[in-house]
């Protein structure tokens, strides 16, 4: 039963993590152009306060159970990573979530050290939708998709 738990507990975090990052760009960004500049920066920094307060728990149970999972069931498929199709996109898939998790702490960084800006900002919730949709399609393919 703990298995089941930890895919439970991955894809609750997941949910909330790629809803968040699908809304801020599909629903924020085209917003932007409807409000005013003064109501839209109060709206950001609403958003940004909650999820700095939100998404370190929600990362670390979402790498917590990652890693439990793979501690308990595919230790073996990536001790060799490169010997089936299934290590090759799981393996592809860590790649990016650890990129996600530089993002994120490269934007914590910039907020505490005041140089976040709309050019960061924007890239960022750029760069992690493409790692959010491929991450998806490898987790989903992995499963699917053999050679
Ligand atoms: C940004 C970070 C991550 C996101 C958004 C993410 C998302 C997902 C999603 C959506 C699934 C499919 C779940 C399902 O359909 O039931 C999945 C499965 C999986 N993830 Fe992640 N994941 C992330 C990070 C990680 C990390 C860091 C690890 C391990 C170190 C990991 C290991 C796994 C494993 C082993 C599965 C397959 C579970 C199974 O069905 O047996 N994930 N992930």
């Amino acid at each position: 039963m703990t298995y089941p738990l930890f895919l439970t507990l991955h894809l609750f975090a997941a949910l909330i993590f790629i809803g968040t990052v699908f809304f801020e760009v599909l629903f924020l960004e085209n917003i932007r152009k409807q409000l005013p500049n003064k109501v839209m920066v109060l709206l950001e920094q609403g958003i940004s306060r909650r999820a700095r307060q939100l998404m370190p728990w929600v990362l670390l149970v979402l790498f917590g159970a990652g890693i439990a999972m793979v501690w308990l069931r595919y230790r073996p498929v990536l001790a060799a990573p490169l010997q089936s199709s299934f290590g090759v996109l799981l393996g592809l898939k860590i790649l990016l979530a650890a990129s996600v998790l530089g993002h994120f702490l490269w934007a914590m960084w910039l907020f505490r050290s005041g140089r976040m800006n709309a050019r960061y900002v924007q890239f960022i919730h750029t760069s992690v939708f493409l790692h959010m949709v491929a991450i998806v399609l490898l987790a989903k393919g992995m499963f699917y998709l053999s050679w």
